[in-house]
């Protein structure tokens, strides 16, 4: 009887998918959900021929050094700013995310926090649970208006784009936006989407949401000079990752109310969320939840099982969504490396 890869995956998951994985491999599991640092992280990578991963788990070279047995990290997330690419292309070994089937789910999210934003929903929930509601007044937590307001989004991936379709075919907004690269004509033109500088985005935008992949290059892309560039009515949403945005930096502009409102669904260095932004009250701030509905957390789970299963199970198989599949070509594809 041959013996089953071992595999590792580091936070609680569904049950179901745990039995899924079960079938293919010895799995070591954290269904505790008990944070693991660093050095217990590499202790329980020792011997694992693959991991499920979430974004809490940082894969750099110095890990992949200590487990020179590692073929494959299958991150559940579609983001995988946690894991180094290069060094793991570089030593053979296979990342995976999740894309597609989040996107609508985290559209709806951003959709959801840019429009509480815009009409001071949780601010206003705050005040009546606290109490102090005692009349109706002309310009009590009067906000601004989403439907045919300017939409600017910064990074036009998928869920860009999803978000993108709300504001405009459902709400009537313009779209402004800034990518690495200009989508094509064929996408551009029934969204109405004028493609402009970063900065004109900053400028424009009366309600501007954040859809970039966390790099080097886009930490902080949302700083102090960039909050000043926006229209003091405007509210600013990120749903993508902490650290594009400077928590600092906003914190401050909302205290000094240089735009009307913030809505959060990440933070640099979360679980930790910057003072300064509980407690200014024009800010909405919720726990990195984007993605979180039953069906499609499960959808996450499922698929970051399959790319597990396709990459080290047998019958050997094709994981669906390679993050380098370079390493598969260097692997022969459904050939063990
Ligand atoms: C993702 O999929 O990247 C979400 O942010 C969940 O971590």
């Amino acid at each position: 009887m041959t013996m089953k890869p071992s595999v590792l995956v580091a936070r609680a998951v569904y049950p179901g998918v745990l039995e899924r994985l079960r079938v293919h491999f010895d799995v070591d599991d954290n269904q505790a959900d008990a944070p693991w640092d660093k050095s217990e992280l590499a202790r329980r990578l020792q011997g694992k021929a693959g991991a499920f991963l979430t974004t809490g788990e940082r894969i750099d070279a110095q890990m992949l050094d200590a487990n020179p047995q590692l073929r494959a990290v299958c991150n559940m997330a579609v983001g995988y700013n946690n894991i180094d690419v290069p060094a793991c292309t570089a030593r053979g070994v296979l990342v995976t995310n999740t894309p597609d089937v989040l996107t609508e789910t985290t559209a709806d999210f951003a959709f959801a926090l840019m429009m509480a934003a815009a009409r001071r929903i949780a601010e206003s929930e705050h005040y009546l649970r606290a109490g102090r509601w005692t009349r109706w007044s002309y310009d009590m937590f009067t906000g601004s208006d989403v439907h045919g307001a300017t939409l600017g989004i910064l990074g036009m991936g998928r869920i860009g784009q999803a978000i993108a379709r709300r504001g405009v075919h459902g709400f009537g907004m313009k779209l402004v936006y800034h990518n690495r690269s200009r989508l094509d004509a064929a996408i551009e033109a029934p969204l109405g989407a004028r493609y402009l500088s970063k900065e004109a985005v900053f400028r424009e935008a009366d309600h501007l949401v954040i859809v970039l992949p966390y790099s080097a290059e886009s930490h902080h892309a949302v700083g102090a000079a960039e909050i000043a560039s926006m229209k003091p009515t405007a509210t600013l949403t990120n749903v993508a990752r902490g650290g594009i945005v400077d928590d600092a930096a906003l914190a401050q502009a909302l205290a000094e109310c240089r735009i009307a409102a913030a809505a959060l669904d990440v933070f640099e260095g979360e679980p930790q969320v910057h003072p300064g932004l509980l407690q200014v009250p024009n800010v909405v701030l919720t726990p990195h939840i984007a993605s979180a509905t039953v069906a499609t957390r499960r959808a996450m789970a499922d698929l970051a099982a399959e790319n597990l299963i396709a990459a080290l199970g047998e019958p050997r198989g094709v994981p669906p969504t390679p993050v380098n599949p370079e390493v598969l070509a260097a692997w022969g594809a459904v050939a063990r490396p």
